[in-house]
């Protein structure tokens, strides 16, 4: 696993039975606090208060949640429903739980050893998470070199995409930290990404900590940041690929999207192959999660700013149309240009991406 100190989830197994301890992920940056989970429904209910967040770092934490069902003697197959359930937009949450399932089921589906199946592979999910976090940071820097020949790069990202969400250093943001690694990070452009400031409390810390030159930006200054010609390329992660290259992603990456295909900068999503559904066949089928009215009516919990009995809309997520993805950074490879068969054909390994240069991928 790639050494970070991040201690975003472990499993911890005291005298009094096994746990998940979690980064409590809603106190950030104020507070560093963990939240320990000995059973489903706490597990639950950090995934869906969002103490615990990202698609990679979801899938992860269900597939220990079936360990902590199985090691505890709870029913796996309601743990596994509701797990699944408990966010509907990241993939990786029902691969990381059906992953655990699987190898529980083969140890024999009951007792000790089949819960130490099922640790086993959260363990591997974790270990594999972290290792694609790094070939992805490789890949990524590799194509920004190729893109951007002059260096010294202005990267802007959304929502939170680093060492929070993954085994390893992430998705979109260990592109940025490997690019910054390199000396070549001019700027990063960190979107505050409202409604719950994954970007200003999550990514902003972790670029503090990296000593990353970063700046916070209202998501509504995007537009001018573009117009001024002060953004290189964009970096995202995605919760949800559809087989035809349409990306779910946090809510407000299709605008970026727009925005950069106006102003001719790519715009480059950042995920692992478990991030990729080829059973889902593209944008009016990805299950968009809808959160509470509260979230945007509160600027924080019980301070409203809009009047009272104020509606709400309040969808976490959005989909960029494949046209619009300049290239997919998967650990197997880079994706471009983004089209239902060359993402499937990266995926499987079956072929290897197409030349980057060769096919005016970045035109935009
Ligand atoms: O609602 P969140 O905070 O779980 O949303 C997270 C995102 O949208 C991330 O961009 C995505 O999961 C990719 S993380 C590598």
């Amino acid at each position: 696993m790639a050494d970070h100190s991040l201690p975003v989830l472990r499993w911890a197994d005291p005298p009094d039975g096994p746990m998940l301890v979690l980064l409590d992920q809603r106190r950030l940056p104020t507070a560093e606090v963990e939240v320990v989970c000995t059973d489903v429904p706490g597990l639950v209910a950090a995934i869906q208060s969002l103490a615990v967040r990202g698609a990679p770092l979801l899938g992860i934490a269900g597939a220990y949640g079936i360990a902590l069902a199985a090691a505890r003697g709870y029913d796996v197959a309601d743990a596994a429903q509701s797990l699944a359930q408990a966010r509907p937009t990241a993939v990786n949450l029902a691969h990381g739980v059906q992953r655990a399932v699987a190898a529980h089921r083969a140890a024999g589906g009951d007792g000790a050893a089949a819960a130490s199946a099922a640790l086993a592979e959260a363990r591997a999910l974790h270990r594999e998470d972290a290792e694609a976090s790094d070939r992805m940071a490789s890949l990524g820097v590799e194509l920004l070199a190729d893109l951007l020949p002059g260096g010294g790069y202005r990267l802007l990202t959304h929502c939170n995409t680093g060492a929070l969400v993954s085994g390893g250093h992430g998705t979109a943001l260990a592109v940025v930290r490997a690019a910054h690694r390199a000396g070549e990070l001019r700027r990063l452009w960190v979107d505050e990404t409202r409604p719950l400031l994954q970007g200003a409390r999550l990514t902003a810390w972790e670029a503090a900590r990296e000593g990353m030159p970063y700046s916070v930006l209202a998501d509504s200054a995007a537009g001018s940041l573009f117009a001024a010609g002060e953004v290189d390329a964009v970096l995202i992660g995605a919760d949800r690929i559809a087989a035809d290259g349409s990306v779910a992603n946090k809510v407000g990456s299709y605008p970026l999207a727009v925005l950069a295909r106006h102003h001719e900068v790519p715009f480059i999503v950042v995920a692992p192959v478990s991030t990729v559904d080829l059973g889902t066949a593209g944008a009016a089928t990805i299950p968009i999660e809808q959160r509470p009215g509260h979230e945007v009516t509160d600027i924080a919990p019980g301070v409203p700013v809009t009047p009272v009995g104020a509606r709400a809309y309040n969808p976490a997520f959005d989909v960029t149309p494949a046209e619009l993805v300049s290239a997919i950074v998967t650990e197997r490879g880079v994706v471009s240009p983004v089209y239902g068969g060359n993402l499937a054909a990266v995926c499987s390994g079956s072929r290897p991406a197409e030349s980057r240069n060769g096919d005016g991928m970045m035109k935009a």
